[in-house]
Order: C-alpha cells, then structure tokens, then sequence
C-alpha cells in the first residue's frame, strides 16, 4: 500500500527547530514527510537550517505559509507567540505540531482549540515524554502491577537554568509564562498525569523568585493531587548545584527509579537495579508517527489539545497556589475535554 506524503513547514529556526528536522530524516519511510520551508525573523538562522537540509528560507512565517501550502506546520516559537501562529496556521488549513507548553494560560489554550475544531486541521502538542523508552518502560510496570499499587510519585529536576545558552525570552514573564516550573514543570506534569492515565486535580506549592535574570521563578515545590488517587511531589531548582532529573515511583511492594532518556532502575529490598528497556525509534520519529496516525486514522493524537491545556491549567494554578498560599483546585475546563 501506498503511503500519504506530506510538505512540512517550520515556523521558528531556534534550538529545537534541529531535532524536528533530523526526525523527519530518519523516519522509517523517510518520504512520509518533506520539510518545504523554514521561518525565523533571525533570518541568519532560518538560513543556517534552509541550508543544511535544502529548503527554503523566510522571515514572515505568514508570507511562508500563504506561498508553501504546507500540510504540516511545526510551531517552535516562543511561548507568547504559538497562539498568534497557531491559529494563522490553522486558518491556512495546516495540521500543527505545536512545541509544549500549549500557550501561556488556559484562556489562550481555549482560542487555539476552538480554532483547530473550526477549520478541521489536527493539532499536536510536542510532549515528548510520551515518546521516551524508559517512561514507556515505567508506564508498562505501572499497568502490570508487578510492584504492587503505585502509592506516590516524587519527581525532581535541579539544573543550571540562567545559562548564556538560553535564549533571552525565557526569562521575561510575559514571553514565557514563568520560569523553569513552566518549561520544564510543564514536562514534569506531563510526566506525572501520563504515567497514571490521570490529571492533576489539586496543587499546593511554593515558588521562589532568586534569579538574577528576568521577572520568572528560579525554582519551586509542589504537591500535587491527581484524579489516579496518587499523590505527586515535584522540585524543580535552576540555581547552580549537582544535575538531578529523576523521578521515583514508590509502590506497595517495590520501587522505580526513572531518567527519562537514561534509564530505569528497579528497587530490589535493598538498592537500585537497572532493569532493560527495549529499544525503539528515537522519541521525535514516535511523536511525528503519532501525529500522522492522527491525521489519517481521524484520532487524537497522545497528547491531544485537551490533555495539553490539562497541562497548563495545572502550571497556571501552582503559580496560583503559590501567591495564594493555599491548595487551588486545578480547573480543567469542561467544554475544552470533550473532543480532543
Ligand atoms: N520538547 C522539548 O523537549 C523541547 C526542548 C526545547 C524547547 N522546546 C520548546 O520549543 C519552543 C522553542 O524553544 P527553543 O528553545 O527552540 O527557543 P529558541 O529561542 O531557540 O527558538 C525560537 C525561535 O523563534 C524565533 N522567533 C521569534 N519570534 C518569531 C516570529 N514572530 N516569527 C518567526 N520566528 C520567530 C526566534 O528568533 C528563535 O530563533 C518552546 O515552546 C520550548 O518550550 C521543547
């Protein structure tokens, strides 16, 4: 059988623009999908990526978009902007693969999902975490009750995060939505809800704002109630110390100890053993599968626009429950959940 091909254009030339582009070479039918087009008003990196894959570069992702009819658009822009381009994209008639988090705050995750329903297009959003060989792995354990009842999931996450190498943008509130709980919590969310098929209800938390950069946080705790029953911590720290990307999973009869992208270690009465993790495709080949299926089985993808905006309502209400000082519950929007 013949497969569909698809034209893909790229709306941002930026850190992750890159791995988009490799994944779509090594897709196991590399013809599935032809990048066209790459956008950036850095135009030197737009023409930087045009030039090492061979398509064609532009400053005006509109102006993109109009002349390259593209089937796929992937939104790698600034938090602030994947609204604006989001719904310009959907407009032109394009599936979207919009990187993580959705957008700023729920009311502008609502106008992109009613935007994507109203012109029929399939929208993804880039949660990589579903696609990663030891989350799988953890996820696989988990369902096979193997170690018991899962009681409670501690996930911590400390790095560096005022480095040179990160862009400008990510430290001004306005552009980004918050700091590192909102960059990498909103992973770590993520992480948490898909391991146990679930959303966070319920947060109380605790930010603090020591950067010497920007006006967003530095790092942060919270406790987080999900509908599985399961209790969640999380800690995230980007000021200077050991790097720590870890999440443990505590059950009735035994332990997980999970980093994504390095392994998975089981608890056996004393210590931590590594236990195998199958091989697979690399996560951005499973996620571009994932999206294509989508498309052409009329499905949601794993991380559908409802499960996204499940995301950001959660990291809008830690900062909530921090200002506050109190647990919020964590509002999912009734309407957004009923399709996708
Ligand atoms: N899935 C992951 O693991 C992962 C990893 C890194 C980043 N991300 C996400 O990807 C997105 C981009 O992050 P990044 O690290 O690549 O940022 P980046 O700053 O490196 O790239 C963003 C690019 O957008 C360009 N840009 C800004 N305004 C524009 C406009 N109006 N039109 C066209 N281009 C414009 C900038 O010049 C820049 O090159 C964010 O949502 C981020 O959270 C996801």
């Amino acid at each position: 059988m013949e497969l569909n091909t698809y034209r893909v254009a790229i709306i941002g030339a930026g850190n992750i623009a890159g791995s988009h582009l490799e994944a779509m070479r090594a897709m196991s039918s590399p013809d599935r999908l032809t990048p066209c087009a790459i956008a950036d008003v850095n135009s030197a990196r737009a023409d930087a990526l045009a030039g090492k894959y061979g398509i064609r570069s532009y400053i005006d992702y509109k102006e993109m978009l109009a002349k390259e009819k593209p089937d796929i658009a992937i939104v790698t822009l600034p938090h602030y902007l994947h609204r604006e381009a989001s719904l310009f994209a959907a407009e032109q008639g394009c599936h979207i693969l919009l990187e993580k988090p959705m957008a700023l705050n729920t009311k502008e995750c609502d106008e992109i999902i009613a935007a994507v329903r109203r012109n029929r297009v399939r929208m993804m959003v880039g949660h990589t975490h579903h696609y990663t060989a030891e989350n799988r792995e953890a996820k696989s354990w988990i369902a096979s009750g193997r170690l018991g009842k899962l009681v409670m999931m501690n996930d911590r996450r400390h790095l560096p995060y005022d480095t040179p190498a990160r862009p400008g943008w990510f430290f001004e509130k306005a552009k980004a939505g918050g700091g590192i709980l909102t960059n990498l919590g909103s992973h770590s969310i993520d992480k948490l809800q898909w391991l146990t098929d679930s959303r966070v209800t319920g947060i109380k938390a605790r930010v603090d704002y020591s950067l010497r950069r920007g006006d967003v946080e530095g790092g942060g705790t919270a406790f987080l109630d999900l509908s599985s029953g399961v209790p969640a911590t999380i800690s995230q720290s980007g000021y200077p110390g050991a790097i720590v990307d870890e999440t443990e999973l505590l059950f009735t009869g035994g332990s997980l100890l999970l980093r994504s992208g390095i392994g998975l270690w089981a608890g056996d009465g004393r210590e931590y053993r590594e236990v195998p993790v199958p091989p697979q495709a690399p996560p951005f080949v499973l996620q571009f599968e994932d999206l294509l299926g989508a498309i052409e089985e009329g499905r949601e993808p794993e991380s559908s626009m409802a499960y996204s905006r499940s995301v950001v309502a959660a990291v809008e209400s830690l900062y909530r429950s921090s200002e506050l000082g109190t647990e919020v519950a964590v509002d999912q929007g009734g309407g957004a959940n009923e399709r996708g």
